[in-house]
């Protein structure tokens, strides 16, 4: 049984980290989604949100797992008994920090694997911070996000 660890902030799932979840679902038996409950960084979504609309984006993947996790990746990696951890590359931008990330995980678990997946090009663009700015001005999202989550992120994004 191969498991895979898919962490991120999500804030909110794009159709970047869905094309991320959907082949690297694929590649593995199970692919459990990890929503960072955040402490330093503030979301504009709670953690509880940021579950549902990737269950509600995700839906329709039958390998596919969602829950939240706190504290260090590398240990919710061994409790969930993944074999890695999958990130998903849009560009350079991505590159330093990903490879930071990934050297200090295997520093603290020499155990855990990080694979890196570039990302299909016509998501390299899209960011979560990105849709919350071109929501927030009144802008259509439809391109970037799957369309069950679209008025839930412009209710939000509009609501303060
Ligand atoms: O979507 P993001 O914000 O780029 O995801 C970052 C995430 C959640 C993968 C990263 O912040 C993380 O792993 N946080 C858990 C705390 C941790 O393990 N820190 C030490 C390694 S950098």
């Amino acid at each position: 049984m191969k498991i895979f660890v898919y962490p991120g902030s999500f804030d909110p799932v794009t159709n970047g980290h869905l094309d991320i979840i959907n082949r690297a679902a694929r590649l593995c038996d199970q692919l459990i989604v990890g929503v960072l409950v955040n402490i330093s960084k503030k979301t504009m979504f709670s953690v509880d949100e940021r579950v549902e609309l990737i269950k509600k984006a995700a839906c329709g993947i039958g390998n596919v797992q969602v829950e939240s996790f706190s504290g260090l990746l590398v240990d919710w990696v061994r409790i969930k008994n993944a074999d890695a951890i999958i990130k998903g590359l849009r560009a350079v931008q991505d590159f330093e920090y990903e490879l930071q990330m990934a050297d200090l995980n295997k520093i603290l678990d020499p155990q855990v694997e990080t694979l890196f997946m570039m990302s299909s090009a016509n998501y390299s663009c899209i960011s979560s911070s990105a849709v919350k700015e071109i929501a927030g001005m009144g802008g259509s999202i439809k391109e970037f996000v799957p369309e069950s989550i679209i008025n839930e992120i412009m209710l939000k994004c509009n609501s303060k």
